[in-house]
């Protein structure tokens, strides 16, 4: 019987630290989670995305700015690219969003964004490969 009792009792204690650990484990990466979301990009260098006028290039340019990067979208297309920079802008509040003329199937186009990059901008603090030729 008191065997019975004890084994009970280690049962118990068992799954009251399971269920300890799990609550502590869910808190932590809730904590980190928050942790991240709230991460500021505090950089004086501007960041390149390519293709940013669409797609996945437009979000991550929008989080970006959001988080405080100073953000150049190379766009091949000036209407679209324009349009994005307006909503990216208005979105975020951030005026620290700006397009340069990019079209990646030209490694003339590309050289002469780098060019533009440079004299404009300086140095970049990162570059998003987002754009994808086919
Ligand atoms: N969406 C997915 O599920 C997925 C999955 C895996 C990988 N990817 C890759 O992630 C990248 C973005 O995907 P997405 O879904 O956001 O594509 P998307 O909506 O088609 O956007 C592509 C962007 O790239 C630009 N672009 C295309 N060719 C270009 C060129 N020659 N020069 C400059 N810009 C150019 C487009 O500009 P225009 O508006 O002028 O066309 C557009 O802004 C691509 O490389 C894609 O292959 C996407």
């Amino acid at each position: 019987m008191i065997i019975i009792i004890i084994i009970i009792i280690i049962i118990i204690i068992v799954v009251v630290v399971v269920v300890v650990i799990s609550i502590i484990v869910v808190i932590v990466i809730i904590i980190i989670i928050n942790l991240i979301n709230e991460l500021t990009i505090d950089c004086l260098f501007w960041l390149i995305i390519s293709g940013g006028n669409s797609g996945i290039g437009k979000a991550a340019a929008l989080e970006l700015a959001k988080r405080g990067a100073r953000v150049i979208i190379g766009c091949r297309n000036k209407v679209k690219a324009e349009a994005a920079v307006t909503l990216i802008r208005r979105r975020t509040g951030s005026d620290a969003v700006h397009y340069l003329p990019l079209d990646l199937a030209s490694l003339e186009s590309v050289k002469q964004f780098v060019d533009m990059f440079i004299k404009q901008y300086g140095p970049a603090y990162a570059l998003v490969n987002n754009a994808g030729i086919q």
